[in-house]
Order: structure tokens, then C-alpha cells, then sequence
């Protein structure tokens, strides 16, 4: 195994949650699922979370220019909005957008239905590294929804997490 094929397996076997990043504004509405998302911090000048997004994915160039993004963090039932913003389905008509439900929040940035948690950022800057935009958001509101089982994804698959007792 060369190191880049021992970097993916690696990273493979961590369990991530699974986040659909929404934007909205003058670049139009998009939307990607991604892994990536990580809180920064709960105590700055206000909470903020990072995102990793490829260059090529018209989502990273919507939320520099929109400055503006939800991550909404997918409940362990949401598999089909992940393929759906992964472009791994596709939707029946229309857009990714029409296919899910989903309402403009107080910033005017798309929340899903269900979600677990939507965190509404403004954008505070972004650094390509290589072939990612490293996205940094301070976050302005959160939604809570009733379902908090995240959507995992480790070893190439769906999982939820178990309780150890
Ligand atoms: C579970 C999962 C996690 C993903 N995580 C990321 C990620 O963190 N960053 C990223 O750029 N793409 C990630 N992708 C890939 C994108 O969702 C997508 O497939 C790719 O950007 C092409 O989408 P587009 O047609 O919207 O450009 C992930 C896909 C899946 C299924």
C-alpha cells in the first residue's frame, strides 16, 4: 500500500458524522454533503465550526461568494439526503433542493427538515489548502430538532452509534 492509499484506509476507520453544507445568496442555492465538519470553538466572539470542501465542488465557491452557509448536521434516518447531496442519487426532478424539505432560516440560509442540528454561519475566512477550501463559519443560530442520533459513515458505510455500556 502507497501512503496515499494507507492515508484513506486510516481515515476510513474513523467514524465521522455526517453534515449536508447548504448556502444561499447572489452565487445561488447549493448544497454538499460532507464529513469534515468540526467544531472550532464555543468561546470566542461566537461559537465557530470548520468545513473542508473540494475546490471543484460548486458548493465551496457558492459559500465564498453567498459568505453565508448551514451545516446541517444529518439524523441516523437521513441517508438518502446524504447520496442526494453526494450526487450519489440523483433527484427524480428538478434539484437537489426540490427533493427535500427545507426552509430559509433567519440568516436566509437553507435548513433541512429533521436535521439533528442546523448551525446558520456567517462565513470568517477560508484557506485552499491543495485541493480544499478550509472554510471557517461563526455561527449566528443553531436549530435543534427532535431526532439527535446522528448519521455516521466510517469503513465506506452508514453506521449508527450504540451505546457502550
Ligand atoms: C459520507 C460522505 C462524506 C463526504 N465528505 C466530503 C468532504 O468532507 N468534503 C468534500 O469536499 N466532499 C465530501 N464528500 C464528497 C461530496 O459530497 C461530493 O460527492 C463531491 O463534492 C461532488 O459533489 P458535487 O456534484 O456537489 O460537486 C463526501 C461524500 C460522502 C458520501
Amino acid at each position: 500500500m502507497d501512503l496515499r492509499q494507507s492515508f484513506v484506509e486510516g481515515m476510513s476507520r474513523a467514524a465521522t458524522f455526517v453534515s449536508v453544507i447548504t448556502t444561499d445568496g447572489e452565487a445561488g442555492r447549493f448544497g454538499v454533503t460532507v464529513s469534515s465538519m468540526t467544531s472550532v470553538s464555543a468561546d470566542g466572539e461566537g461559537p465557530s465550526l470548520l468545513v473542508c470542501v473540494h475546490h471543484l465542488s460548486p458548493a465551496a465557491t457558492a459559500v465564498l461568494k453567498n459568505r453565508a452557509f448551514c451545516a446541517n448536521l444529518l439524523n441516523h434516518n437521513q441517508q438518502g439526503i446524504s447520496d442526494l447531496f453526494s450526487g450519489r442519487q440523483k433527484p427524480e426532478a428538478g434539484s437537489r433542493f426540490d427533493a427535500v424539505d427545507w426552509r430559509a432560516g433567519q440568516g436566509g440560509q437553507p435548513l433541512l427538515a429533521d436535521a439533528s442540528a442546523s448551525f446558520e454561519c456567517v462565513l470568517k475566512t477560508a484557506l485552499l489548502w491543495e485541493t480544499h477550501y478550509i472554510i471557517v463559519g461563526q455561527v449566528q443560530a443553531v436549530q435543534l430538532s427532535d431526532h439527535p442520533e446522528a448519521l455516521l459513515y466510517g469503513q465506506r458505510s452508514y453506521r449508527r452509534a450504540v451505546h457502550l455500556p
